[in-house]
């Protein structure tokens, strides 16, 4: 395809995808929901794990565990075997850490159930305000107190452009770069 074309398809795409997003939102009111762009979703995990425990008691660091955040688009949830550092000697006979360290055994992946996602559309990367110095929690709300990981923000477009708005307008201090958070369509919808 030409550029013109290419550029065409991906705005028909976005134009598409947008008025099936009205037509499900419609829905919402006979109780259809959107799966993961649903403020408050708190699905249940196959083990109970707590930040209040990790993050907030133990103060481990979100970055220990969510190493991806500074470097990637993706923050990543931790492989099991980060939790075996610990967990090798910490609490052995707990059921839950028994379910960690089969996993760990026999090499397979944990399968957690994922909390946010934005539509495959929308284009969102951690470093990029990580490094900015957007804390986690503007964003993930007291994660260090939730027992249970839930959605705390809507992530809708309008949150993403009201923030970028007030950022370019009142950046925080101490920063060496002027911020400079796009709200053109191209820089989310690409
Ligand atoms: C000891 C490791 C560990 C630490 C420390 C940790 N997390 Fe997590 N985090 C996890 C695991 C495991 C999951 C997946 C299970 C869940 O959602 O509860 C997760 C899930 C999440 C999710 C939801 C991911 C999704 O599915 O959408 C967010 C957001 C998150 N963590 C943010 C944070 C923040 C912010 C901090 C620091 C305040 C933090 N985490 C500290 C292990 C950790
Ligand atoms: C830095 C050390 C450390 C790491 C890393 C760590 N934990 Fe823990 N975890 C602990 C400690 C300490 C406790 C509390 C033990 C106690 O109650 O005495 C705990 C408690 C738990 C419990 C509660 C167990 C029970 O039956 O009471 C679960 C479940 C758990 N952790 C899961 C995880 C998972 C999943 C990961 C990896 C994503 C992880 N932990 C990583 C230190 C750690
Ligand atoms: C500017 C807002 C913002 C900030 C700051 C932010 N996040 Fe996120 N986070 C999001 C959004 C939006 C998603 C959903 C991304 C998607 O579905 O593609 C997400 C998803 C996640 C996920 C699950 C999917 C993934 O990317 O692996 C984890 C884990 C997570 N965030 C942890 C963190 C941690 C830890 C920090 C701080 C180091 C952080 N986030 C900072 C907005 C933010
Ligand atoms: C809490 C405020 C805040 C929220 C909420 C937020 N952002 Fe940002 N965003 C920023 C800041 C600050 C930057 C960094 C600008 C810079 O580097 O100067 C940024 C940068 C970006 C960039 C890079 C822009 C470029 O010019 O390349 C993208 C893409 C982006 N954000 C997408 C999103 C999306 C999508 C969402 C919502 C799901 C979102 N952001 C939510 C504050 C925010
Ligand atoms: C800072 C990031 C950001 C910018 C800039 C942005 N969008 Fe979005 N947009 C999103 C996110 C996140 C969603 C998905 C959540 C939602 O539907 O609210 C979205 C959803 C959409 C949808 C689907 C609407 C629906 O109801 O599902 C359309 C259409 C759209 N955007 C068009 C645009 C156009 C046109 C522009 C430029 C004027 C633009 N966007 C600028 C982040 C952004």
């Amino acid at each position: 395809m030409n550029p013109p074309l290419a550029h065409c398809a991906r705005w028909c795409l976005v134009l598409a995808v947008g008025l099936f997003g009205l037509a499900v939102g419609g829905c919402n009111e006979t109780g259809f929901t959107v799966p993961g762009l649903n403020q408050g979703y708190k699905p249940e995990q196959p083990i109970p794990y707590s930040h209040k425990q990790h993050a907030g008691d133990l103060k481990i660091d979100c970055k220990y565990c969510h190493f991806g955040s500074e470097q990637s688009p993706r923050a990543g949830i931790p492989p099991v075997n980060v939790c075996m550092n610990c967990h090798k000697l910490s609490k052995p006979d707990s059921p839950y850490i028994k379910k960690l360290k089969e996993a760990y055994d026999t090499g397979k992946s944990f399968e957690w159930v994922r909390v946010h996602k934005l539509p495959d559309f929308v284009w969102f990367d951690h470093s990029r305000h990580v490094n900015r110095g957007v804390a986690c929690q503007t964003c993930h709300g007291p994660v260090q107190e939730m027992v249970e990981m839930y959605q705390y923000s809507s992530l809708a477009m309008g949150w993403c452009v009201n923030c970028h708005r007030e950022y370019n307008k009142n950046p925080p201090a101490g920063l060496k770069d002027k911020i400079q958070a796009s709200t053109d369509c191209y820089s989310c919808h690409h």
